[in-house]
C-alpha cells in the first residue's frame, strides 16, 4: 500500500511489490483502534508509552543501538508501532525507514513524525523487506516485535537483513527467550493460567538463544552478541565478518555449544581406564574414614567414578550410590554412562557428590565444580593430585593446579572447605583431599 507523500516532513515509500495483508496486521490494526477508544490510554501521549518505563527504552537504545549508529547512518526499524524507539533513533542518524505491518500504525507514525524530514514509513508484509534496496541499511532493529513472530517470518527477516545491510552493518533484534532463566520463570508462572483461561496468553512466540542464533547464521548473518535483557534477549548480528570486540565483552555471544562438543569428542580418546590398585583402594578408604565418617549421607553420587572405591566404602555403610562414567572399569554400583560434566541428572540429586581424581582430567574444572554444586544437596568430596611435576607429565591431566588455585575455584563455585587432608596415594605421590560444604 502506498501513502501520499506529504509536501514536507515524514514521507512514505511505496513498496516495490504489492503487499499482501500480513497475518499480524489485523491484530495490530485492532489494537490501534482500541487504544484510541479506551479511556485507560488517555493519560498517555503516544501508543506504546504504556508499555513500561522510558528508562528501559533508553537502556536498550544506549546499549544495543547507539554503538552501531553514526550521524550519517541509514537506519531501518521493523515494527516501530507508536514510535517509542523511533523517536530516539531519529535523533542519532541521517535517515530512518520504519516498516510496520499495520497501516494504522504507519498512519500514527506519519502523524507523530510529520515534521521530521529524515523519516519514511511503509507498510510491510510481515516477513520481508521489499522496497528496501540491497546494501542500503547501516543499522536495523526490531524491539517488541519478534516476540510475536513465527520462525518462518523470523527467518524471512534474517534473510532480508542479510540482503539490505551494508557490509559490516548491524542489526539488533529483541526476542522472547526460553533459555533466559527469567523468561523460563515467567513461562512457568503463567502456564497454568494460560491453559485454564483461554485467550490470556496473547500472541507470544518464545525461542531459545541458540535457535535464534542458528536462524540468523543459516541466513548468512554473523552473531556478535546474544544477551539476556530482562526477561527477553537481544541478538546483534552483522553482515560482515565477526568483529573483534573492543573493551569488555558484556556477555555470551552464542549459546551454540557444538564447538565444545567437538572439543570433548577430540579429547575422548585421551580418557583411559584406571585399573583398580591396592594403593588406590587403601588411599580412598582412608580419605573416606577421615573426612566422611559421621556425616549424614543417604545418597552419594560419584562423577567419573571408575571402579569407585569411595562408593564401595559408602555402600558398605548403607548409603545409596550412583556413579557416572565414560570408562569401562569393573564397578558394582548403579551407573550412568555419561560425560562427567554433563550427567543430565536433576538438581540436588545427592547429599554428597564426589570427584576423586577426575577434576585434574577436566579441561574445564570450574564448570565441573558448578555442576557438582548443582547436583549436591550439601557436601562434595574433591580429591586431586598435588601440583608436582610427576602429575603434570601424565597423559589426560589438563588441570593440575596449585592448592590456592583449587581453593579459589571452590569459593567461586560457592563451596567452603569444611575439612581437608594431604594423603599419600602411592609411596612417592601426594594427593589433596577436600571435604566441601555448599554455602547457604
Ligand atoms: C508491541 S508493538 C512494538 C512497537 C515498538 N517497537 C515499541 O516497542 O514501542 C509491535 C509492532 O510491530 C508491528 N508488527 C507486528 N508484526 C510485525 C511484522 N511481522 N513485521 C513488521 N511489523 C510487525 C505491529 O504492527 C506493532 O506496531
Amino acid at each position: 500500500m502506498a501513502f501520499p507523500a506529504p509536501a514536507c516532513g515524514a514521507r512514505t515509500v511505496a513498496p516495490a511489490l504489492p503487499v499482501f495483508r500480513s497475518r499480524y496486521a489485523p491484530w495490530w490494526d485492532d489494537y490501534s483502534d482500541l487504544w484510541d477508544r479506551e479511556p485507560q490510554f488517555r493519560r498517555y501521549q503516544y501508543l506504546g508509552d504504556d508499555w513500561g518505563p522510558e528508562d528501559y527504552v533508553l537502556h536498550v537504545i544506549e546499549n544495543y543501538a547507539a554503538p552501531y549508529i553514526t550521524p550519517s547512518s541509514r537506519v531501518l526499524e521493523i515494527g516501530p508501532g507508536g514510535g517509542r524507539y523511533t523517536n530516539h533513533l531519529l535523533s542519532r542518524c541521517a535517515e530512518l525507514i520504519g516498516v510496520d505491518v499495520s497501516v494504522k500504525m504507519v498512519r500514527r507514525l506519519l502523524r507523530r513524525f510529520q515534521n521530521q524530514t529524515n523519516a519514511q514509513f511503509l507498510q510491510g508484509s510481515g516477513h520481508d523487506l521489499r522496497g528496501i534496496a540491497d546494501r542500503s541499511i547501516d543499522f536495523a532493529c526490531a524491539f517488541n516485535v519478534f516476540v510475536q513472530l513465527e520462525a518462518e517470518d523470523v527467518y524471512g527477516y534474517f534473510c532480508e537483513l542479510r540482503r539490505v545491510l551494508t557490509d559490516g552493518g548491524h542489526a539488533a533484534i529483541h526476542y522472547a527467550d526460553f533459555s533466559n532463566p527469567e523468561g523460563w520463570k515467567y513461562f512457568l508462572e503463567n502456564r497454568a493460567r494460560w491453559i485454564s483461561e483461554w485467550g490470556t496468553r496473547g500472541r507470544f512466540c518464545e525461542f531459545t538463544n541458540s535457535t535464534m542464533a542458528m536462524l540468523a547464521e543459516r541466513a548468512g548473518l554473523t552473531v556478535v552478541r546474544n544477551q539476556y535483557v530482562g526477561r527477553d534477549s537481544i541478538l546483534v548480528v552483522t553482515s560482515g565478518k565477526p568483529e573483534v570486540l573492543s573493551g569488555r565483552p558484556t556477555g555470551p555471544t552464542t549459546r551454540d555449544f557444538t564447538q565444545i562438543e567437538r572439543s570433548l569428542d577430540a579429547l575422548a580418546a585421551d580418557v583411559y581406564n584406571e585399573v583398580p590398585t591396592e594403593h588406590h583402594t587403601a588411599a580412598s578408604h582412608k580419605t573416606a574414614e577421615t573426612l566422611l565418617s559421621g556425616l549424614q549421607i543417604t545418597e552419594a553420587l560419584e562423577l567419573g567414578c571408575g571402579s569407585a572405591p569411595t562408593l564401595d566404602w559408602l555402600k558398605a555403610r548403607g548409603v545409596k550410590t550412583l556413579g557416572v562414567s565414560l570408562g569401562s572399569e569393573p564397578c558394582v554400583h548403579s551407573l550412568i554412562h555419561a560425560d562427567m560434566h554433563f550427567s543430565g541428572l536433576p538438581t540436588s540429586s545427592a547429599d554428597l557428590v564426589i570427584a576423586r581424581h577426575t577434576l585434574e582430567h577436566s579441561p574445564m574444572p570450574l564448570l565441573m565444580l558448578f555442576e557438582m554444586a548443582r547436583l549436591s544437596r550439601r557436601y562434595a568430596l574433591v580429591v586431586v593430585p598435588c601440583d608436582e611435576q610427576i602429575w603434570i607429565d601424565w597423559p589426560n591431566h589438563y588441570s593440575v593446579l596449585s592448592k590456592p588455585m583449587w581453593r579459589k575455584l571452590f569459593t567461586r563455585a560457592r563451596f567452603r572447605v569444611a575439612a581437608e587432608l594431604d594423603g599419600r596415594l602411592e609411596p612417592n605421590s601426594t594427593e589433596w583431599c577436600f571435604l566441601l560444604e555448599k554455602e547457604s
